[in-house]
Order: C-alpha cells, then sequence, then structure tokens
C-alpha cells in the first residue's frame, strides 16, 4: 500500500506543470469521443496552470514521495462583489483509486476556501461522469445550473423532433447479433493501418467481441497493434502516419487492471484512437499496446478462449445482454461492471492457456 504525501504544486517546475497539463486535457475524451486533445492545447493548458496565483489551490499528491498520482486545482474567481472558488480540475491516477484521494483532495479545498473567506466552490461535471457527480452529491454539493449544449452540426436545425421517441438515442449502448462481415471490416482496416504503419508494427489483430464468431457486439471493430515499445517518441511517429492517412491522433491511457495484480504499471499502458476511416463506413477502436505486456496479452487469450469455448461465449453475451437492459444509457457503468466478468473469464482462460501451451 503507497504511502501518500499532499503538497502543493511546483508552478516553476514545467516538467511536473507538463505532466500535470498533458493528462488534464485527456478527461474530456473520457465522456466525448470526438474529443482530440493537440501539442498546442497542452501547452495552453501548462500556460494556464502555470498562471495559478498565491492564492489559487493547486495540491498534488505522491505515492511513496515519488510520482504525482493525483491533483487538483481550484481558481479564485470574482462572484458579484464577493469571490468563489471554481474547480477547473481533479483527477486521481487510476491505480489509487477508490481510496479516499478525490475526497481528501476536495475537503483539502474546502479548507482553503474557508480561509479565504469564498462565498462558494462551484464545478462543472460532465453529465455522463457518474463517479465524480456521487462524490460531489456524498460531500455536499449540489446540482444549481444545467449547462445545456447544441453542437455546431446540429446550427440552425431543430433536433428535437427527430429524437421524440427515443431521447438520446445516440449514446444508448447497442448490442446487434453477430455480422459475419466483422471478419472482412477488420481485414479493410488492418490493410489501411499495415500500409501507413510501415516498419512501426510488430503485427495486427482482431480483438473485441467483433473478433469471437457468433458473439453479438456493439458494431465497432476492435483492433489491436502490437508494438516494440511505446513513448511520447513513438507516438509522435505513429500520430503522424496514423493522421497521414485520415486516422485521428492517438491518446494515452490505462487499461482496467483485474484485481490483485500488482505488476508494474507500464504493463496496463496503452495508446488509444477511435474513430471511422474517411475510406470506410464503420467506426473502429484501435489499441496500441507492447509486445509482451499483461493487457496485449489479455485481448488475445481472452479471444481464443472464447473461440475454443462458445458455452463460456454465450454466458458473456448473457452478462452484456443484462448490462445494455439495465444500463444501455451509462458507458461508465457498462464498463465497470462488464470489465471484472472478463477477469472471471480470464481466470479459466489462463489455465487453458498452460494445459494447451497457448502462445500469443
Ligand atoms: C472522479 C475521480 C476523481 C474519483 O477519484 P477516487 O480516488 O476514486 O475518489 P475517492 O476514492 O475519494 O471516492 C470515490 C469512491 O471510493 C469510495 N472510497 C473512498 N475511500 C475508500 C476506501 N478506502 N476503500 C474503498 N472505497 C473507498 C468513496 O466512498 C467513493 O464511493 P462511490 O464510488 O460509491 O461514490 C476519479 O475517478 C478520476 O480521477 N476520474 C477521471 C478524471 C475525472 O473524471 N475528473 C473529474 C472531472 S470533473
Amino acid at each position: 500500500m503507497a504511502e501518500y504525501t499532499f503538497r502543493r504544486a511546483s508552478i516553476e517546475n514545467d516538467l511536473e506543470i507538463k505532466f500535470i497539463a498533458e493528462i488534464d486535457n485527456t478527461i474530456p475524451a473520457l465522456f466525448d469521443s470526438d474529443f482530440v486533445v493537440n501539442e498546442q492545447m497542452n501547452q495552453d493548458r501548462m500556460k494556464f496552470l502555470k498562471a495559478c496565483k498565491e492564492e489559487d489551490f493547486f495540491d498534488v499528491v505522491l505515492a511513496d514521495n515519488k510520482n504525482i498520482v493525483a491533483f487538483h486545482v481550484v481558481k479564485k474567481v470574482p462572484h458579484f462583489d464577493r469571490f468563489a472558488g471554481r474547480i477547473d480540475t481533479l483527477w486521481i491516477a487510476p491505480d489509487h483509486r477508490k481510496k479516499g484521494l478525490a475526497a481528501a483532495l476536495k475537503l483539502r479545498a474546502e479548507k482553503w476556501a474557508q480561509e479565504q473567506g469564498l462565498d462558494h466552490l462551484h464545478t462543472w461535471v460532465h453529465a455522463d461522469n457518474r463517479k465524480m457527480i456521487s462524490l460531489n452529491e456524498k460531500m455536499g454539493y449540489r446540482t444549481v445550473n444545467y449547462k445545456m449544449r447544441k453542437d455546431k452540426k446540429d446550427f440552425l436545425s431543430d433536433s428535437s423532433k427527430k429524437n421524440d421517441d427515443q431521447p438520446n438515442a445516440q449514446n444508448l449502448i447497442q448490442l446487434v447479433a453477430y455480422n459475419p462481415e466483422w471478419p472482412n471490416w477488420f481485414a479493410q482496416i488492418s490493410k489501411k493501418l499495415a500500409a501507413c504503419l510501415d516498419g512501426l508494427f510488430v503485427s495486427i489483430d482482431h480483438i473485441g467481441s467483433t473478433s469471437i464468431p457468433g458473439l453479438a457486439s456493439k458494431d465497432r471493430i476492435d483492433v489491436q497493434i502490437t508494438v516494440q515499445k511505446i513513448d511520447e517518441k513513438f507516438k509522435e511517429k505513429l500520430d503522424k502516419a496514423l493522421t497521414s492517412d485520415g486516422f485521428k491522433e492517438s491518446r494515452w491511457e490505462q487499461d482496467h487492471r483485474p484485481p490483485g495484480d500488482e505488476s508494474p504499471q507500464e504493463n496496463w499502458k496503452k495508446l488509444y484512437l477511435s474513430g471511422i476511416h474517411p475510406e470506410l463506413s464503420f467506426r473502429a477502436n484501435i489499441h496500441v499496446r507492447v509486445r509482451g505486456m499483461k493487457n496485449q496479452i489479455y485481448p488475445i487469450l481472452f479471444r481464443d478462449y472464447l473461440r475454443a469455448h462458445p458455452d463460456s461465449a454465450l454466458a458473456y453475451q448473457r452478462v452484456k445482454e443484462e448490462l445494455v437492459r439495465f444500463h444501455a444509457n451509462d458507458s461508465i457503468a457498462y464498463t465497470e461492471l462488464k470489465d471484472p466478468a472478463c477477469d472471471l473469464i480470464m481466470v479459466n482462460a489462463h489455465k487453458w492457456a498452460k494445459q494447451t501451451d497457448w502462445k500469443t
């Protein structure tokens, strides 16, 4: 169990602020798959963070006095004839969540707000960010405004009519029956990727439910690109190749870690992008992972095990159907509940891999 230290961020330390700015900019993408970060946005965010004044709140948490595993920024802003605290960001590293760090940071900010004599603290939370909404509610925050948004694609149109029967239909998670075309779709996207990533990858594999014959799935192709190593330099090369062929830029993500796993964090790191290639008509989720890392082996073993065990595949399908029945409009609940179900399947998959001398 890590020991946590709280301190004020070092605004003078460019490396520290860059680290925070880059992570901070990935948060909107958790809830908006079209949100893409570029270098300019990272630099702007750095400037914004470095502009924090002495009177603002900007704390970080270190694990074992080494790495930053959480940050919280609240700026003092005018509110009519008084001042309020505007919460600009709060983030906890995935491996350090559910340990009370967010709650502790919020309490420290409250103490600061009291010392500053602020009228109130306020924050914006994405409507799908159930964890943050629930934590805020537990800590006594209440909803006072609704932020309502109309995207540019809908300007000058009355889009209320088309959704009359199915509110938020676009955002609902939907499963479709197995489509025998999916392997062909994978072949098409993998060909495009192989052509633009010439020399940058080890293999390209079809993963996820669309790679398991007979299984219902979300209608999108999951692709795993296996590479030798990933770092910022590699990301630059990858993004250059991808964007030149009409793909989007990738972003850093941390995969779900099965309970009890204590392997180094590197094992669960990936680059990720989701989108529709301009010459293709279906959406693909692309996961770039390092050869031999646990997150690279996981989806391939998962796939091969379910291909060899149709009874388990059917049970997995049932889990997904029930998740959609109860949580079709809550992608976070869907994923948070699906992941441990996959981990359960993986317990047997690992035994099977040993018995059959399975290799990736
Ligand atoms: C939202 C976020 C900040 C919450 O961080 P966290 O570390 O999980 O928060 P906490 O541990 O303080 O509290 C979260 C939950 O863990 C529970 N918890 C706290 N201490 C715990 C412990 N020791 N053991 C088990 N559970 C614990 C809390 O009761 C709370 O329960 P709930 O999920 O039922 O509401 C984190 O998920 C995150 O960084 N998300 C991505 C960034 C983001 O969305 N930021 C907000 C933008 S507005």
